[in-house]
């Protein structure tokens, strides 16, 4: 019998809204590679959210924490939408995606931009931009304005009400992002082009600064260049071809990534790692989820897309488990199921009959079948 400790914890969250549904999905993915792949891996429910609320008095309960502080994954489905805009404000701050991200110090956050050829009819960008559309957006993930103090709304004097949020970033903090883009580089096409908003932002001075003291140091095998933020959105769509790997702050990646969906065809095609490089004692530690939110208009309807967690997946099979070649497989198994015309409604084109999240996930595992026979 196999030793329990031999195998890799894989904390499975599916949050809310559409969250669930498509982390099913990818739970049925999982579980094929366990079964026919051998991947060594033990899958562990977790509650979270409105419904953990309800049992457990909170969004993210102790015992969740605990298991995700205790595992070598999580799979992540969704987070937001009604059922959390209605509990109390503090309960919202209290537990959340962004506590798990913070309390896990998973500061690099990796979001892959790939334009299926299979898409590139139903895609909102031309066709002819897309071609070799292939890059990665490195995200910082537990710092700046998400995170610094002060924040909040304060009542003045004066009876108008104030918000406040703090953009603040630290040498250190900057510079463990920005080394792991350039360690990233190094494996794509030795290219880095860090974005900020140096012109009008001291935070985006100083990061400016760090990026290029690191390049001089330790990097400078790696093509270096910046962007202002307002550029990069442009260019991302403009011609989204031309990118290799960017390096952004935490806010503008947030907002650069649902730009950059529009040149893979969907917000549903979009997968994500947030990762903290490996100890001294090689353990790791990774959350994977789908860069979509919680979708609350399609929530519960079997329509959404289940590609992006699906896709996650895929990471969490390369970085995780170190298993490039079931990564290759499932990557593969992703562009058999487009190429053979599958499209939830997100991706479908004209003369497309859309189909549903769980047939989505069906026509993956029918794939996978197919090319490991
Ligand atoms: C994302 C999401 C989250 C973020 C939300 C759900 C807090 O938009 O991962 O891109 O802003 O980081
Ligand atoms: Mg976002």
């Amino acid at each position: 019998m196999t030793q329990a400790t031999n195998l890799l914890k894989v904390v499975v969250i599916g949050g809310e809204g559409i969250g669930p549904e498509v982390t099913d999905q990818s739970v049925r993915v999982l579980n094929w590679f366990i079964d026919r792949r051998h991947a060594p891996l033990q899958l562990h429910d977790a509650p979270y959210g409105a419904e953990a609320y309800r049992e457990f008095g909170q969004i993210l309960p102790a015992q969740t924490m605990e298991a995700v502080r205790n595992a070598d994954a999580i799979l992540f489905g969704a987070t937001g939408g009604p059922d959390l805009d209605v509990l109390p404000k503090p309960v919202r701050h209290q537990g959340s995606l962004l506590r798990i991200r913070e309390g896990l110090t998973l500061f690099a956050n990796l979001r892959p931009i790939i334009a299926h050829a299979a898409l590139f009819a139903s895609a909102p960008l031309k066709a002819e931009v897309l071609e070799g559309v292939d890059f990665v957006i490195v995200r910082e993930l537990v710092g700046a304005i998400y995170f610094g103090q002060p924040r909040g709304i304060e009542t003045l004097p004066d009876g108008q009400r104030r918000g406040v949020n703090t953009q603040v970033y630290t040498t250190s903090e900057i510079r463990r992002v920005v080394r792991v883009a350039f360690e990233l580089a190094r494996t794509r096409k030795h290219r880095l082009c860090s974005v900020d908003k140096a012109n009008v932002m001291e935070s985006g001075v100083l990061w400016r600064e760090e990026v290029d003291k690191l390049h001089q140091a330790e990097f400078s095998d790696v093509d270096l260049s910046h962007m202002y933020v307002d550029n990069c959105a442009m260019q991302i769509v403009r011609k989204p071809n031309q990118s290799d790997v960017i390096v952004t702050d935490n806010l503008f990646g947030d907002i650069l990534s649902d730009c950059a969906a529009m040149a893979a065809g969907s917000l549903g095609m979009l997968p994500s790692a947030a990762i903290v490089p490996r100890d001294a004692a090689g353990r790791s530690k990774a959350l994977y989820e789908p860069v979509h939110g919680s979708a609350p208009d399609i929530a519960g309807k079997n329509i959404a897309n289940p590609l992006a967690s699906i896709q996650s997946v895929a990471m969490m099979l390369r970085m995780t488990l170190g298993r490039p070649e079931d990564a290759d497989l499932l990557e593969r198994a992703v562009r058999h199921t487009l190429e053979a015309g599958h499209r939830t409604a997100d991706i479908a084109g004209r003369g497309d009959t859309p189909i549903s999240t769980f047939a989505m996930g069906d026509a993956v595992l029918a794939s996978l079948d197919q090319i490991a026979a």
